[in-house]
Protein backbone atom coordinates (compact mmCIF):
# COMPACT_ATOMS: atom_id res chain seq x y z
CA UNK A 1 0.00 0.00 0.00
CA UNK A 2 1.54 3.75 -0.98
CA UNK A 3 0.85 6.01 1.48
CA UNK A 4 -0.96 9.35 -0.07
CA UNK A 5 1.69 11.59 0.28
CA UNK A 6 3.59 9.15 -2.60
CA UNK A 7 0.38 8.81 -4.80
CA UNK A 8 0.12 12.47 -4.90
CA UNK A 9 3.83 13.23 -5.23
CA UNK A 10 3.45 10.56 -8.19
CA UNK A 11 0.49 11.96 -9.47
CA UNK A 12 1.78 14.99 -9.58
CA UNK A 13 5.01 14.38 -11.50
CA UNK A 14 2.84 12.46 -14.32
CA UNK A 15 0.48 15.99 -14.33
CA UNK A 16 4.00 18.24 -14.76
CA UNK A 17 5.16 15.66 -17.90
CA UNK A 18 2.36 15.67 -19.38
CA UNK A 19 2.44 19.60 -18.84
CA UNK A 20 6.05 20.80 -20.24
CA UNK A 21 6.27 17.99 -22.87
CA UNK A 22 2.66 19.64 -24.11
CA UNK A 23 4.80 22.89 -24.44
CA UNK A 24 7.65 20.97 -26.10
CA UNK A 25 5.53 19.30 -28.77
CA UNK A 26 6.42 19.36 -32.53
CA UNK A 27 9.89 21.88 -31.24
CA UNK A 28 11.16 19.63 -29.18
CA UNK A 29 14.44 18.46 -31.05
CA UNK A 30 14.83 22.39 -31.74
CA UNK A 31 15.06 22.79 -28.50
CA UNK A 32 17.60 20.19 -27.48
CA UNK A 33 20.29 20.92 -29.52
CA UNK A 34 22.39 18.36 -27.47
CA UNK A 35 20.17 15.36 -28.73
CA UNK A 36 21.42 16.23 -32.52
CA UNK A 37 24.55 17.74 -32.33
CA UNK A 38 27.58 16.04 -34.35
CA UNK A 39 28.92 14.15 -31.29
CA UNK A 40 25.67 12.62 -29.98
CA UNK A 41 24.33 11.79 -33.42
CA UNK A 42 27.68 9.20 -33.47
CA UNK A 43 27.06 7.97 -30.08
CA UNK A 44 23.22 7.18 -31.21
CA UNK A 45 24.29 6.06 -34.67
CA UNK A 46 26.85 3.82 -32.46
CA UNK A 47 24.25 2.62 -29.51
CA UNK A 48 21.67 1.63 -32.59
CA UNK A 49 24.36 -0.20 -34.59
CA UNK A 50 24.89 -2.38 -30.97
CA UNK A 51 21.12 -3.15 -30.47
CA UNK A 52 20.98 -3.86 -34.57
CA UNK A 53 23.75 -6.48 -34.02
CA UNK A 54 22.01 -7.95 -31.22
CA UNK A 55 18.93 -8.65 -33.09
CA UNK A 56 17.74 -11.82 -35.33
CA UNK A 57 16.75 -11.76 -38.86
CA UNK A 58 12.72 -11.47 -39.66
CA UNK A 59 9.94 -9.96 -37.84
CA UNK A 60 11.51 -7.85 -34.78
CA UNK A 61 9.52 -6.40 -32.35
CA UNK A 62 10.74 -3.09 -30.63
CA UNK A 63 9.32 -1.11 -28.22
CA UNK A 64 10.51 2.56 -27.39
CA UNK A 65 9.33 3.80 -24.34
CA UNK A 66 8.81 7.59 -23.73
CA UNK A 67 9.36 7.67 -27.44
CA UNK A 68 8.55 11.78 -27.45
CA UNK A 69 8.80 13.02 -30.80
CA UNK A 70 10.39 9.94 -32.09
CA UNK A 71 14.70 10.69 -31.87
CA UNK A 72 14.83 6.68 -31.71
CA UNK A 73 11.85 5.46 -33.29
CA UNK A 74 12.16 7.40 -36.62
CA UNK A 75 15.53 5.83 -36.88
CA UNK A 76 14.24 1.97 -36.43
CA UNK A 77 11.66 2.88 -38.92
CA UNK A 78 14.23 3.94 -41.44
CA UNK A 79 15.91 0.60 -40.87
CA UNK A 80 13.26 -1.29 -41.37
CA UNK A 81 11.92 -2.90 -38.20
CA UNK A 82 7.93 -2.49 -36.66
CA UNK A 83 8.24 -0.21 -33.36
CA UNK A 84 5.87 0.53 -30.70
CA UNK A 85 5.92 4.28 -29.23
CA UNK A 86 4.77 4.88 -26.01
CA UNK A 87 4.69 8.19 -24.64
CA UNK A 88 2.31 9.82 -21.75
CA UNK A 89 1.73 13.08 -23.42
CA UNK A 90 -0.31 13.00 -26.61
CA UNK A 91 1.26 16.58 -28.10
CA UNK A 92 4.28 14.26 -28.29
CA UNK A 93 2.97 11.39 -30.00
CA UNK A 94 0.74 13.55 -31.96
CA UNK A 95 4.31 15.90 -33.54
CA UNK A 96 5.57 11.92 -34.13
CA UNK A 97 2.93 10.89 -35.78
CA UNK A 98 2.89 13.86 -38.30
CA UNK A 99 6.84 12.71 -39.56
CA UNK A 100 6.11 9.51 -39.88
CA UNK A 101 6.41 8.85 -43.73
CA UNK A 102 3.98 6.81 -45.72
CA UNK A 103 5.94 3.75 -46.80
CA UNK A 104 6.80 3.03 -42.97
CA UNK A 105 3.45 3.47 -41.02
CA UNK A 106 2.20 0.21 -41.34
CA UNK A 107 5.45 -0.74 -38.83
CA UNK A 108 4.78 1.89 -36.83
CA UNK A 109 2.05 1.83 -33.67
CA UNK A 110 2.22 4.74 -31.58
CA UNK A 111 0.56 4.65 -28.07
CA UNK A 112 -0.18 7.44 -25.45
CA UNK A 113 0.06 6.03 -22.40
CA UNK A 114 1.84 5.87 -19.10
CA UNK A 115 5.28 3.89 -18.75
CA UNK A 116 4.39 1.76 -15.71
CA UNK A 117 0.64 1.17 -16.41
CA UNK A 118 1.53 -0.05 -19.94
CA UNK A 119 3.59 -2.70 -18.80
CA UNK A 120 0.82 -4.12 -16.47
CA UNK A 121 -2.01 -3.59 -19.33
CA UNK A 122 0.09 -5.18 -22.28
CA UNK A 123 1.28 -8.70 -22.32
CA UNK A 124 3.49 -8.04 -25.93
CA UNK A 125 6.82 -9.02 -25.80
CA UNK A 126 9.86 -7.40 -27.30
CA UNK A 127 12.66 -8.11 -28.69
CA UNK A 128 14.73 -5.04 -28.03
CA UNK A 129 13.33 -2.00 -25.75
CA UNK A 130 14.71 0.96 -26.15
CA UNK A 131 14.45 3.89 -23.44
CA UNK A 132 15.94 7.65 -24.03
CA UNK A 133 15.68 10.11 -21.92
CA UNK A 134 12.83 8.97 -19.85
CA UNK A 135 13.91 7.49 -16.31
CA UNK A 136 14.70 10.79 -14.68
CA UNK A 137 11.27 11.93 -15.50
CA UNK A 138 9.96 8.88 -13.43
CA UNK A 139 9.41 8.71 -9.47
CA UNK A 140 10.13 4.96 -9.12
CA UNK A 141 12.44 4.35 -12.71
CA UNK A 142 13.36 1.00 -11.16
CA UNK A 143 10.33 -0.55 -10.80
CA UNK A 144 9.29 0.71 -14.45
CA UNK A 145 12.78 -0.99 -16.02
CA UNK A 146 11.95 -4.38 -14.14
CA UNK A 147 8.88 -4.77 -15.27
CA UNK A 148 10.36 -4.31 -19.00
CA UNK A 149 12.82 -6.24 -18.68
CA UNK A 150 10.48 -9.06 -18.17
CA UNK A 151 8.46 -8.22 -21.38
CA UNK A 152 11.98 -8.79 -23.54
CA UNK A 153 12.36 -12.17 -24.99
CA UNK A 154 15.13 -14.21 -24.17
CA UNK A 155 18.25 -12.69 -25.99
CA UNK A 156 16.60 -9.08 -26.25
CA UNK A 157 18.03 -5.88 -26.08
CA UNK A 158 17.48 -3.04 -23.60
CA UNK A 159 19.25 0.06 -24.25
CA UNK A 160 19.15 2.81 -21.92
CA UNK A 161 20.14 6.21 -23.67
CA UNK A 162 20.73 9.55 -22.33
CA UNK A 163 20.06 9.89 -18.85
CA UNK A 164 21.74 11.77 -16.54
CA UNK A 165 24.74 11.02 -14.72
CA UNK A 166 25.14 10.91 -10.92
CA UNK A 167 28.41 12.69 -11.27
CA UNK A 168 31.22 11.90 -9.00
CA UNK A 169 33.49 14.84 -8.86
CA UNK A 170 37.20 13.63 -8.83
CA UNK A 171 38.91 16.63 -9.33
CA UNK A 172 38.12 20.43 -8.26
CA UNK A 173 40.04 21.86 -10.93
CA UNK A 174 38.83 19.90 -14.16
CA UNK A 175 35.10 20.26 -11.87
CA UNK A 176 35.71 24.00 -12.74
CA UNK A 177 36.55 24.03 -16.04
CA UNK A 178 33.69 21.88 -17.15
CA UNK A 179 31.22 24.18 -15.28
CA UNK A 180 32.79 27.07 -17.05
CA UNK A 181 32.67 25.33 -20.45
CA UNK A 182 28.89 24.70 -19.82
CA UNK A 183 28.06 28.01 -18.61
CA UNK A 184 29.51 28.89 -22.24
CA UNK A 185 27.62 26.20 -23.49
CA UNK A 186 24.12 27.71 -22.60
CA UNK A 187 24.89 31.53 -22.67
CA UNK A 188 25.06 30.57 -26.71
CA UNK A 189 22.36 28.12 -26.71
CA UNK A 190 20.05 31.06 -25.24
CA UNK A 191 21.20 33.49 -27.37
CA UNK A 192 20.74 31.07 -30.38
CA UNK A 193 17.31 30.43 -29.25
CA UNK A 194 16.45 33.92 -28.82
CA UNK A 195 17.78 34.98 -32.39
CA UNK A 196 15.22 31.68 -33.86
CA UNK A 197 12.28 33.00 -31.79
CA UNK A 198 12.13 29.74 -30.08
CA UNK A 199 10.90 29.50 -26.61
CA UNK A 200 12.52 28.15 -24.10
CA UNK A 201 11.12 26.16 -20.52
CA UNK A 202 14.41 25.70 -18.28
CA UNK A 203 13.11 26.92 -15.53
CA UNK A 204 9.25 24.78 -15.91
CA UNK A 205 11.35 21.29 -15.48
CA UNK A 206 12.07 21.17 -11.67
CA UNK A 207 8.90 18.31 -10.96
CA UNK A 208 9.26 16.58 -14.08
CA UNK A 209 12.71 15.77 -14.29
CA UNK A 210 12.30 14.50 -10.85
CA UNK A 211 15.43 11.93 -10.22
CA UNK A 212 17.37 15.23 -10.94
CA UNK A 213 16.45 16.23 -7.60
CA UNK A 214 18.90 13.19 -6.68
CA UNK A 215 21.87 14.74 -9.09
CA UNK A 216 20.42 12.00 -11.66
CA UNK A 217 20.85 8.39 -12.10
CA UNK A 218 23.70 6.40 -10.95
CA UNK A 219 24.82 3.48 -13.01
CA UNK A 220 25.89 1.08 -10.62
CA UNK A 221 22.18 1.43 -8.95
CA UNK A 222 20.30 0.97 -12.37
CA UNK A 223 23.15 -2.26 -13.06
CA UNK A 224 22.02 -3.87 -10.00
CA UNK A 225 18.63 -3.77 -10.79
CA UNK A 226 18.87 -4.79 -14.18
CA UNK A 227 21.48 -8.00 -12.88
CA UNK A 228 18.51 -9.15 -10.72
CA UNK A 229 16.08 -8.47 -13.29
CA UNK A 230 17.88 -11.61 -15.33
CA UNK A 231 19.91 -9.08 -17.41
CA UNK A 232 23.60 -9.49 -18.68
CA UNK A 233 25.23 -5.60 -18.49
CA UNK A 234 27.02 -5.20 -22.05
CA UNK A 235 28.25 -1.92 -21.66
CA UNK A 236 28.23 1.18 -19.59
CA UNK A 237 29.51 4.39 -21.72
CA UNK A 238 29.76 7.78 -19.88
CA UNK A 239 29.93 11.17 -21.59
CA UNK A 240 29.39 15.00 -21.03
CA UNK A 241 26.32 16.01 -23.43
CA UNK A 242 26.53 19.68 -24.37
CA UNK A 243 24.29 21.86 -25.90
CA UNK A 244 27.02 21.97 -28.85
CA UNK A 245 29.21 19.11 -30.61
CA UNK A 246 31.87 21.15 -29.79
CA UNK A 247 31.85 21.48 -26.26
CA UNK A 248 30.74 18.10 -25.92
CA UNK A 249 34.17 16.53 -27.34
CA UNK A 250 35.82 19.41 -25.56
CA UNK A 251 34.08 18.07 -22.16
CA UNK A 252 34.73 14.38 -23.21
CA UNK A 253 37.34 13.75 -24.53
CA UNK A 254 40.13 16.56 -23.20
CA UNK A 255 39.02 17.89 -19.99
CA UNK A 256 37.19 13.82 -19.22
CA UNK A 257 34.40 15.15 -17.67
CA UNK A 258 31.16 12.92 -17.62
CA UNK A 259 27.31 14.13 -16.96
CA UNK A 260 25.37 11.35 -19.25
CA UNK A 261 25.23 7.79 -19.97
CA UNK A 262 23.95 5.12 -21.65
CA UNK A 263 23.94 1.48 -20.52
CA UNK A 264 23.43 -1.68 -23.14
CA UNK A 265 22.03 -4.60 -21.96
CA UNK A 266 20.58 -8.30 -22.75
CA UNK A 267 18.32 -10.48 -21.08
CA UNK A 268 19.72 -14.12 -20.72
CA UNK A 269 19.37 -16.85 -18.36
CA UNK A 270 20.66 -16.64 -15.35
CA UNK A 271 22.12 -20.62 -13.64
CA UNK A 272 19.72 -22.13 -16.07
CA UNK A 273 16.73 -20.32 -15.05
CA UNK A 274 14.59 -18.01 -17.34
CA UNK A 275 13.76 -14.83 -16.64
C1 LIG B 1 13.10 14.08 -22.44
S1 LIG B 1 11.77 13.46 -23.39
C2 LIG B 1 12.61 12.22 -24.37
C3 LIG B 1 11.86 11.83 -25.58
C4 LIG B 1 12.57 10.84 -26.51
N1 LIG B 1 12.71 9.54 -25.90
C5 LIG B 1 13.93 11.39 -26.88
O1 LIG B 1 14.94 10.83 -26.44
O2 LIG B 1 13.96 12.41 -27.58
C6 LIG B 1 10.91 12.46 -22.21
C7 LIG B 1 9.63 11.85 -22.75
O3 LIG B 1 9.12 10.96 -21.76
C8 LIG B 1 7.71 11.12 -21.69
N2 LIG B 1 7.28 10.71 -20.35
C9 LIG B 1 7.50 11.31 -19.17
N3 LIG B 1 6.98 10.60 -18.16
C10 LIG B 1 6.43 9.49 -18.72
C11 LIG B 1 5.75 8.38 -18.21
N4 LIG B 1 5.53 8.24 -16.89
N5 LIG B 1 5.30 7.42 -19.06
C12 LIG B 1 5.51 7.54 -20.41
N6 LIG B 1 6.18 8.59 -20.95
C13 LIG B 1 6.62 9.56 -20.11
C14 LIG B 1 7.49 12.60 -21.97
O4 LIG B 1 6.17 12.86 -22.39
C15 LIG B 1 8.55 12.86 -23.04
O5 LIG B 1 8.05 12.69 -24.34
Amino acid sequence: MISSDTANLKEKILEENKRVHALEDRLYLFRHPEQTNFFQTRILRNSLNKVCRGLGEGNVNILDLGCGTGYLLLKLLERGYRVTGVDLSDSMIRALDAQIPADHRERARLVVGEADEFADQSDERYDAILISALLHHLYDYETVVKKYCAKLNPGGMLLIFFEPLKQDVRSALRYALHRGIAALDQQIYSLAMKIRNIPVFEEEYELSDYQRRFGGIAPDRLTTTLTSAGMEILEVEKYCARRYGFFAFLTTCLLGTQNTFNLLAKRGAVSGKEY
